[in-house]
């Protein structure tokens, strides 16, 4: 949704509603003082930290070299997987890692890669440069890496060239008792223990490259797959149960979005599904032609403003999903997001190389904010990709590796995951470039389980602070510390020369008579702890 600004209304946003209030003061002026007004004692639901999720495929370099680089590699390691990577990820407390595709899954044979390293089959990535795939890192590594990482497992199964059997027999492999043949096998792999496995994919984008199915033909083969697709885990019931994630919207179009809920309505016993996905990428146009690096603020505006078009787009499928499921049993998962833009010069096309500016700090910010607002139907989200692919968390070049400024407000937001969400109303102010116009400031707030009170804050006007002043509800705060993101310049990167260009610095607010005064910088996010 476009927070477009009226010229003599302040916009206020309360926990994901849009309001206006009639007669609120402009802030239109570039040294306004925004109000923002935060009420603990309203209720609002919890921020499933699943939101924080992130996607690794089989794409470019994205596992090969970025996550695996093999036991015998110079490259300090643990099994094959690269440390310096395991580090900065466990720092995100990433809930959970969906693999191996994408697109890639649905022609990922899982028994390529299994068993002893010199009997695996290479095959060709068909859908990603044509790169060879010596399926060195299969299930075992993929398991190894999660739990390296503190991570969850979310596994796509392959639904477009597989078969259910194939697929059942992959779970059946990762999840059944070692006193099952499948079970004995993965022991004999090296772990005996079944493996969890969080959430399952049941295809992916089965309207395109996932086989081009038609809504109802994907509806007759996701019941199967929901059916027999099993999950032996003992330990994994109640709330820790698998959860199945079903083929949803290709951005707006909503033809599956219908046909999977109803044939959700209308579902016998022997079949269900706990979620419904959404991909959704943010490249203001088609195919993605915009830059990656060295942009003027027409590029950023422009970006900005075709990102906050998620908020129309999940208010749009979560009104569908409500007449089927008043109750939001089944999830909205937004499992692939973010900023996809023209690769870089000098790649592979088809590896998805990109830079990652401030702006997509700004822009990942401004999602999960969306996401926050939509919490109550949106569960799991996974920002792509996680490392050197579209809006990386991290980038490596064989033994060097640079943190992005995505990667620094994943690691800002931790406090958010799985906090309870605060509602919150403020005047957005306005922010303007040539036919553009977008709300200055955003907010969420949340509280963690220790009860300490968070504030997120985004200004997106690249050339002016904001001013907000926030008032508390019940409890005056006396002070606020936190971090806060920005650099010199909109397009401003973390490069393996300079890596700390754009990189969080210390923020703290004092108390005024009545709240606290924020001073935000230009083009920033700030994450504050309020005491
Ligand atoms: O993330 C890159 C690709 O984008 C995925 O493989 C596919 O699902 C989507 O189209």
């Amino acid at each position: 949704m476009k927070h477009r600004i009226g010229s003599r209304r302040a916009v206020l946003l309360c926990a994901g509603l849009l309001l206006t209030l009639p007669g609120a003061r402009p802030a239109s002026a570039d040294d306004a003082v925004l109000e923002l007004r935060v009420h603990p004692s309203r209720p609002a639901p919890t921020l499933d930290r699943n939101v924080f999720g992130q996607f690794a495929e089989h794409l470019g370099t994205g596992i090969y070299g970025g996550v695996w680089v093999g036991k015998d590699s110079p490259i300090p390691n643990v099994r094959g997987i690269r440390s310096d990577v395991v580090n900065a990820l466990r720092a995100l407390h990433v809930p959970n890692v969906r693999w191996p595709g994408g697109c890639f899954g649905d022609e990922y044979h899982w028994r390529d890669g299994i068993g002893p390293a010199a009997h695996r089959r290479v095959t060709v990535n068909a859908n990603w440069g044509g790169a060879l795939d010596p399926n060195s890192f299969g299930t075992d590594e993929f398991m190894d890496f999660i739990d390296q990482i503190g991570s969850n497992a979310y596994v796509s199964v392959n639904v477009g060239s597989g078969t259910p059997a194939e697929a059942a027999a992959w779970m059946a492999y990762m999840t059944a008792d070692p006193a099952t043949s499948a079970g004995q096998e993965r022991a004999a792999n090296g772990h005996r223990a079944p493996y969890r496995v969080q959430f399952v994919g049941l295809g992916n984008e089965s309207w395109g490259c996932g086989g081009a199915m038609t809504p109802d033909y994907y509806v007759s083969q996701m019941k199967l797959y929901a059916r027999f697709v099993r999950n032996y885990n003992a330990a994994q019931t109640g709330s820790d149960a698998m959860r199945r994630v079903a083929v949803g919207a290709d951005g707006a179009k909503t033809e599956y979005v219908e046909a999977v809920m109803k044939a959700w309505q209308e579902k016998v016993w022997s079949w269900d599904i706990e979620a419904l996905s959404l991909h959704s990428y943010t490249s203001a146009g088609w195919p993605p032609a915009h830059p990656s690096e060295k942009f003027g603020e027409d590029e950023y505006a422009l970006l900005l403003k075709d990102t906050l078009a998620m908020d129309g787009l999940i208010a749009r499928h979560s009104a569908i999903m409500d007449r089927y499921d008043p109750q939001k049993k089944v999830a909205l998962a937004v499992d692939e997001w973010g900023a996809w833009y023209a690769p870089l010069a000098g790649t592979n096309p088809g590896f998805l190389v990109q830079q990652n500016s401030l702006r997509d700090a700004l822009l990942a910010a401004l999602n999960l904010d969306i996401f926050a607002r939509h919490a109550d139907r949106v569960r799991m989200t996974n920002i792509a990709q996680m490392i050197n692919v579209l809006q990386a968390m991290i980038m490596t070049d064989h033994e060097k590796m640079v943190l992005t400024p995505t990667y620094y407000i994943y690691r800002m937001y931790v406090p958010f995951q799985d906090a309870r969400l605060v509602p919150v109303e403020f005047e957005a102010g306005r922010y303007s470039h040539g036919s553009i116009t977008l709300p200055r400031v955003d907010a969420i707030a949340a509280r963690d389980s220790h009860g300490t009170l968070w504030l997120a804050l985004v200004n997106l006007d690249p050339d002016h602070p904001a001013h907000v002043h926030a008032i508390i509800d019940g409890a005056p705060p006396h002070s606020a510390q936190g971090q806060v993101l920005t650099a010199a310049a909109v397009d401003s990167v973390n490069t393996f020369t300079a890596p700390e260009t754009v990189a969080p610095r210390a923020l703290g607010a004092t108390a005024g008579t009545h709240g606290l005064i924020l001073d935000l910088p230009p083009k920033s996010v700030s994450v504050l702890q309020v005491q």
